[in-house]
């Protein structure tokens, strides 16, 4: 979370910085800020919300400088006002940090005893003043090696000084951070997307490392402050072209946009001429891995769940599903027959990558099902099989949860096939069915009308549940999800099986449920847990599919009919109601879509 760049150059820098930061606005957007030298002095301005206010602030217009820093915040410590927004400066250093200084409190007190005076409720503080302090008595390398050795925690930081018109320092540990090189120009970045409009040519820094950025020439150190040689990559130079077209918000479009993700991931991997999946360059004999453990956080994990069903179903494999934040810390069991999969849109998610971290550093295998190739995850995961859904913009994840659900269902049918758990036939008929999947979806896009009427009793309720069993229960869970993170209503995802055991406590005359029965194995179950419900008073909107079959029950507020295929590919279609009724549940409270508050699209901090 949160984002920096740095720009060392001839010209002036302050437009390119705050036209950087727009870009940045996706890791954080309650506050932005800007720093730049010019004379030997620090100019700094930072204001509350979008970039927007700190780009209308009449000063930054007017900001002169050839070297800077700038930053959007998602606040970990302190109030998301213009105090605790980056940069933050003393008389002869500014820094800007993305990350959790865990020891803040420890290292203020030191800092007050020598004379300091902070000003924000940030831990980022301490940083400006233990450099501070510690150029007093050593120069710059030394300071800084001397600094970061002193935190504890995570960070990405830019640093510049009030004496050095020639130098911005960049040091990571946990979050990332790349450099970027240019014409007369060198940047720094918390992602190659913030730089990609400035230039192709990146350096993404290790942990522990830290590079002094002049004009002309970047070099980098290890955590002693050795200079180390780091491999400049060339990435695509083609820009994305980020535009809602006759969208109101980006998440209608990326909702609109899913056929075409299914369409690229089966592309990608489906060999139609042969009937067959192709995953080129997977690293491991199949006899090797004898089970599976699936990590993420929030949508992701959900993708996760799903594929634990499909894992199970269509393979022999033990499957494990576990949260990114939970694995990290637990005394896990590693195995070496474990295939370790991590699922990540953004692949910075600061959980998922320490996860990841930990497999590698026990020598497990490891491969990540992730959007964004260039990400910290995709780099260090021994394989990746990338979800090609384009720019996910809005916070809330929709067409990369398709995309991420579709790969780890390919991967399981693949690997039930060369397992040999998977008959040819049936591997023929699942593969006939996933390429008539995106048609499907497509369809299913068209239940706006009816949806956007539903939506208002959601509005109008306290709270509301997704229930589902089997295939359908992780789709409840993020149906749930995408109900409270876009329009801030309490909304529970839970097994409907799991119902009497407690939460059946909380249904009361009027409140939405939203049942997910789908005229599969746990069809009849389901709708048996639905009566309960609607005995007590719940207004049930089913969603199911569509069947010859009428639907076995009575007094049912809304039904909702989704395309038809087979019963391990309908969570994809039972999925897109389930992000319209969220999508027009916040369209209807006015809130905003693509940047719900308190949340971030890439969430960088543990
Ligand atoms: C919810 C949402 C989040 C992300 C989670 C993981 O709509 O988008 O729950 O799924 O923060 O992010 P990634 O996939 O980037 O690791």
């Amino acid at each position: 979370m949160c984002g920096i760049i740095g720009i060392n150059s001839n010209k002036s820098v302050s437009a390119s910085i705050i036209n950087s930061l727009k870009k940045l606005e996706y890791r954080g957007y309650d506050s932005a800020g800007i720093a730049t030298l010019h004379a030997g002095s620090i100019n700094e301005v930072k204001s509350e919300g979008r970039v927007d206010n700190l780009e209308k602030n009449s000063v930054v217009q007017n900001m002169v400088g050839t070297i800077g820093i700038g930053h959007v915040r998602w606040a970990t410590h302190g109030l998301p006002n213009s105090i605790n927004a980056h940069p933050h400066s003393s008389q002869n250093v500014s820094v800007v940090h993305n990350g959790i200084i865990e020891n803040s409190t420890l290292l203020k007190k030191f800092l007050v005893s020598k004379g300091h005076k902070f000003k924000s409720q940030t831990d980022t503080e301490v940083i400006v003043h233990l450099i501070t302090e510690n150029l007093k008595t050593e120069n710059i390398i030394n300071s800084i090696t001397k600094t970061l050795k002193s935190l504890h925690g995570s960070f990405a930081l830019g640093i510049i000084f009030k004496d050095q018109p020639d130098l911005i320092i960049g040091a990571r540990r946990g979050s990332p951070l790349a450099v970027g090189y240019g014409p007369n120009e060198n940047y720094l970045g918390s992602d190659s997307y913030a730089l990609k409009s400035m230039t192709n040519k990146i350096t993404y820094l290790s942990d522990g490392e830290f590079c002094v950025i002049k004009k002309d020439h970047v070099e980098f150190f290890n955590e002693d402050g050795i200079k180390i040689n780091k491999k400049v990559l060339e990435l695509s130079s083609e820009e994305e072209k980020h535009d809602k077209g006759d969208y109101k918000h980006f998440m209608a479009k990326e909702i609109e946009e899913q056929p075409t993700t299914l369409k690229n991931g089966i592309k990608e991997y489906v060999d139609a001429s042969n009937n067959d999946i192709n995953i080129f360059n997977f690293p491991w004999k199949t006899n090797e891995i004898s089970s599976i453990t699936l990590i993420g956080c929030g949508t992701a994990y959900h993708s996760c769940m799903m594929a634990k069903y499909w894992f199970e179903e269509l393979t022999t494999l033990n499957v494990n599903v576990d949260i990114a934040s939970e694995f990290r810390y637990r005394k896990n069991r590693f195995k070496k027959d474990t295939l370790y999969v991590f699922v990540s849109q953004s692949g910075e998610t600061a959980d998922t990558y320490a996860a990841l971290s930990l497999c590698k550093s026990k020598e497990m295998k490891t491969c990540s099902v992730v959007n964004v190739i260039e990400s910290s995850i995709a780099r260090d995961s021994e394989f990746v099989m990338p979800i090609h859904c384009g720019t996910e913009i809005g916070v809330a994840s929709t067409k990369a949860f398709l995309g991420q659900i579709l790969i780890l269902y390919i991967l399981a049918l693949k690997l039930g096939l060369l397992r040999k758990d998977l008959k040819r036939e049936l591997f023929n008929k699942k593969l006939k069915d996933l390429k008539e999947l995106p048609d499907l979806v497509q369809q299913t896009l068209s239940i706006d009308n009816k949806i956007q009427t539903i939506s208002k009793t959601f509005n109008d309720a306290k709270g509301s549940m997704f229930l589902g069993r089997g295939f359908s229960y992780p789709i409840a869970l993020e149906g749930a999800l995408k109900l409270k993170e876009l329009s801030y209503i309490h909304a529970e995802g839970y097994p409907a099986g799991e119902m009497k055991h407690g939460p059946l406590a909380l249904i009361e005359e009027g409140m939405p449920v939203v049942v997910l029965a789908p005229r599969d194995d746990y069809y009849k179950k389901t709708i048996s847990n639905m009566q309960e419900v609607i005995a007590r008073g719940a207004k049930v909107l089913l969603i199911t599919n569509k069947s010859k079959d009428e639907i076995i029950s009575e007094n049912i507020w809304e039904t909702i009919e989704v395309e038809t295929t087979g019963a391990d590919l309908l969570p994809f279609l039972l999925t897109v109601p389930l992000q319209k009724l969220a999508y027009y549940s916040a369209l209807k409270k006015g809130y905003d879509i693509d940047k719900p508050r308190n949340l971030a699209k890439s969430v960088t901090v543990e």
